[in-house]
C-alpha cells in the first residue's frame, strides 16, 4: 500500500479491513520514528505484535505517580520479558507540587479529573509526542460507547502535532473486541497485569480505577463519580472533539 496521493481518510477505509498485525506492519514500515503508548493494561498485545515485527520498537508509558503497585510490577515484567527499553515519562515535579499543596492529593474527587490528568498525563504525553512522527495506542471501539465507537485505525493527530508538522496516530486494535484481545493474550501467553485476575478490566490510576461487577461496562470502573460522556482524560481528546 502506498501512501502517496492517498488521504488519511482513504487509508483508514483500507486499514479498517486489516488485522491489527497488518496495521502495525504498515505503521512500522511507513514511520521509522514511531512509539507505542503502553498503559500497563491489556494493550500489551500491541507490544507483543510489534516486537515480532521490529524487536527495537519504541515503547513509552506515562507514569502518573498514582499507578497501582501491580502496574509498576507489570511494566517491569514486560520490559524484561521482551528485552525492550520502556521510556517511562514522569510529570513535571513543580506542577504536581503546586497542585497537591494547594488542593491535596485527591482533588479529582471534588473538581473532576481534568486538572490532575492534565498535569500527570497530558503534559508528559505532549512532551513525548514532540519526539516522534507517529504513535500507536490500544484504544478500541468497544471500550467506550460514548467516546470511542467511531475511532479510526489511522488519523492525523491534530491535538498533539507540533505546530506546522504532522503527527500520525494509529489505533490498530480499534476493531477488536475485549474477547479477541483476551483470546490472543491466553493463546500466546502474553504477560498481563495481575489486577485483571481481580475484577479490573480497564486500568488507569489507582485512586480513579475500581473493579467492575457482572454486567457492568468496563468503563464504569474508571472515574465512576463522573458522567460516561466525560470519561476521556485528554490523552484521546480528539475522540470528544470529533
Ligand atoms: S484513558 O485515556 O482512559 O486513560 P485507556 O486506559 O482507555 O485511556 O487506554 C487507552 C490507550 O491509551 C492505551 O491503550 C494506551 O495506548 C494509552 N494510555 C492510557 N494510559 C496510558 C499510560 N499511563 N501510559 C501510556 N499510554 C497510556
Ligand atoms: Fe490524576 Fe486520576 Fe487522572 Fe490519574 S486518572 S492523573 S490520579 S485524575
Amino acid at each position: 500500500m502506498s501512501n502517496e496521493l492517498v488521504t488519511t481518510v482513504d487509508l483508514d477505509a483500507e486499514l479498517q479491513k486489516q488485522s491489527p498485525q497488518k496495521i502495525l506492519q504498515y505503521a512500522l514500515e511507513q514511520y521509522e520514528n514511531l512509539a507505542i503508548s503502553f498503559s500497563g493494561a491489556e494493550d500489551v498485545v500491541l507490544v507483543h505484535m510489534a516486537h515480532q515485527i521490529n524487536p527495537d520498537v519504541q515503547v513509552f508509558s506515562l507514569d502518573t505517580g498514582r499507578l497501582h503497585a501491580e502496574t509498576y510490577r507489570f511494566i517491569e515484567r514486560v520490559r524484561k520479558h521482551y528485552g525492550i527499553k520502556i521510556d517511562v515519562m514522569a510529570p513535571d515535579a513543580e506542577a504536581v507540587r503546586q497542585m497537591v499543596s494547594e488542593k491535596g492529593l485527591f482533588s479529582f474527587y471534588e473538581d473532576t479529573h481534568h486538572e490532575c490528568c492534565g498535569i500527570r498525563k497530558i503534559e508528559p504525553l505532549r512532551r513525548k509526542l514532540l519526539e516522534v512522527d507517529a504513535w500507536v495506542t490500544g484504544q478500541r471501539k468497544d471500550q467506550s460507547p460514548g467516546t470511542r465507537a467511531g475511532i479510526p485505525v489511522i488519523q492525523d493527530d491534530k491535538v498533539f502535532a507540533r505546530p506546522g508538522d504532522r503527527l500520525v496516530k494509529f489505533n490498530p486494535l480499534a476493531n477488536w473486541s475485549s474477547q479477541q484481545v483476551w483470546d490472543y493474550i491466553r493463546a500466546l501467553e502474553v504477560p498481563y497485569n495481575e489486577l485483571h485476575d481481580r475484577g479490573f478490566i480497564s486500568i488507569g490510576c489507582e485512586p480513579c480505577t475500581r473493579p467492575v461487577g457482572p454486567g457492568q461496562h468496563e468503563r464504569e470502573g474508571r472515574w465512576w463519580w463522573e458522567e460516561a460522556t466525560k470519561k476521556e482524560c485528554g490523552l484521546h481528546a480528539q475522540n470528544i472533539e470529533s
